[in-house]
């Protein structure tokens, strides 16, 4: 364990300061790989140099790729004119860390013919198959043949081409898989049931402005015609939503004041809502790229969560406000619904003193995927806790945001081991930290 991995935090303390929030990421390290459907430059900028970012970069790099980085202003410019096929072992290397080299299969079978997937990487929060995706690339023409390790993916001469599928679920990298692979495919595509969350919506703008036909139609349909080529483009993509509602549930937890500069707020408004009932308050500057978080009441208030697809309340948002309303005098009861696995982090609170119990029931208005599954997929919480500060390990990244939050409203010391895992969602989380003031080591 480096000393990166760990941190030794202080709470008890509200937090005020100002903290700049760059691009999403679960949308940039997506644009980066659309540049591979391309034989022009692309420059994606509002770039948060997260662990995706560097890890994508890398890969296309592998692919025969060359990118320009610049970390500081916040942008990269991809050329990949020549791709190839890289090494088998190479390529697992970086499918096994992440998400996002699932999503390279449309853009590799246009520009090469084949692909490959092993067991994708990521944090661990449920099973998190590749059925869908599959599902998606067999519809637009691609042959899957099993391996050992994964699957093996080709298309014939004529490439990929348009095709017709329904998802079962929303799935938002499975969508974006039809993307990546319809604009390029032959012919018209659609997709029924389609995930639209705003990195989907920015990933669409950007592919729009490279060339691409794409309606998004009411109903979850997208429909695409494919175009014989794509051009380059440079794009700005948007900022980060999920970190944003982070920094927010710090203010909340800590009765601080956090200014946020680089927010939209329409991305942020099913969250907006939900922080206001609770007791949060909010100011956003007239254009919407400033906002200020704050604690209207003395307590929070507790309340009924339900994760859901956009534009339901994200299972991205949970943890942290969650374990704000640790605080909150009442019962708080949470239906996680997209992913099975996402409460492991309520243990570490109640290792804080929180008062939570999980259930396997389904604690929401419609029983959900998981409902009669087992998985430990609802939660009640009462509050409220004076959380005590203690030794903690991050199992993912959003319940290590839920950790240092819970530290830094907590009394007296905590230390948390596996703090790296950060690094993959907030770029510059420590010295951010320190911007509001965290008494962090
Ligand atoms: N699923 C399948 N089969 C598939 C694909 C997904 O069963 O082929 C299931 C998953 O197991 C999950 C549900 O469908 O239960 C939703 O998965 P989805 O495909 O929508 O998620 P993802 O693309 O893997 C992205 C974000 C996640 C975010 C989810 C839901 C990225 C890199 N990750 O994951 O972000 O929780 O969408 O909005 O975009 C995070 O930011 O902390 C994070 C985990």
């Amino acid at each position: 364990m480096n000393s990166d991995d760990t941190l030794c935090l202080t709470g008890g303390v509200p937090l005020v300061g100002t903290v700049e929030v760059r691009g999403s990421k679960n949308a940039v390290p997506k644009m980066m790989v659309a540049a591979l459907l391309t034989e022009e430059p692309v420059t994606v900028r509002n770039v948060s140099f997260i662990r995706d970012t560097w890890l994508v970069s890398e890969l296309i790099e592998k692919l025969g790729g060359a990118i320009d980085a610049n970390a500081r202003d916040g942008f990269l410019t991809l050329r990949t004119g020549e791709i190839r096929a890289a090494p088998a072992a190479e390529v697992a290397y970086y499918h096994k860390r992440s998400r996002i080299p699932v999503l390279t299969c449309a853009p590799l079978l246009h520009r090469t013919g084949n692909a490959e997937i092993w067991q994708p990487g990521g944090c661990s929060i449920g099973e998190r198959p590749v059925d869908m995706h599959l599902q998606v690339l067999r519809s637009l023409g691609a042959s899957v043949e099993h391996t050992e390790a994964g699957h093996r993916l080709s298309v014939g001469t004529g490439g990929l081409r348009g095709g017709v599928t329904q998802l079962d679920y929303p799935s938002v990298g499975a969508t974006e898989q039809f993307l990546l692979g319809s604009v390029v495919a032959t012919g018209d595509s659609e997709l029924s049931n389609a995930a639209i969350e705003p990195e989907i919506l920015d990933l669409i703008c950007m592919l729009q402005r490279m060339g691409a036909l794409i309606t998004v139609r009411p109903g979850r349909i997208i429909q695409v015609t494919g175009a014989s080529s794509l051009g380059g483009v440079d794009y700005t993509a948007i900022p980060d939503r999920l970190e944003v509602a982070s920094w927010a549930c710090l203010a909340m937890a800590t009765d601080g004041r956090i200014t946020v500069v680089g927010t939209r707020q329409a991305d942020l408004s099913t969250y907006l809502n939900v922080f206001r009932r609770a007791g949060g308050g909010f100011e956003f500057s007239s254009e919407g790229s400033r906002a200020i978080f704050w604690r209207e009441r003395t307590m929070p208030r507790p309340l009924v969560i339900e994760t859901d697809v956009h534009p339901g309340f994200s299972t991205d948002w949970q943890a942290p406000l969650v374990t704000a309303l640790t605080r909150a005098e009442g019962i708080t009861v949470l239906h996680e619904t997209v992913h099975e696995n996402r409460l492991g982090y309520t243990e570490a609170l109640r290792a804080l003193g929180a008062q939570i119990q999980v259930f396997t029931e389904c604690l929401g208005s419609i029983p959900c995927r998981f409902s009669l599954c087992n998985h430990q997929h609802s939660a009640v919480v009462v509050g409220p806790t004076k959380l005590q500060g203690t030794s903690l390990h991050v199992p993912d990244l959003r319940a290590g945001f839920s950790y240092v939050l819970a530290a830094l409203a907590a009394h007296g010391d905590s230390v948390i081991t596996g703090a790296c895992l950060l690094d993959r969602g907030y770029e510059n989380f420590r010295e951010k930290l320190l911007a509001v003031g965290a008494d962090i080591r």
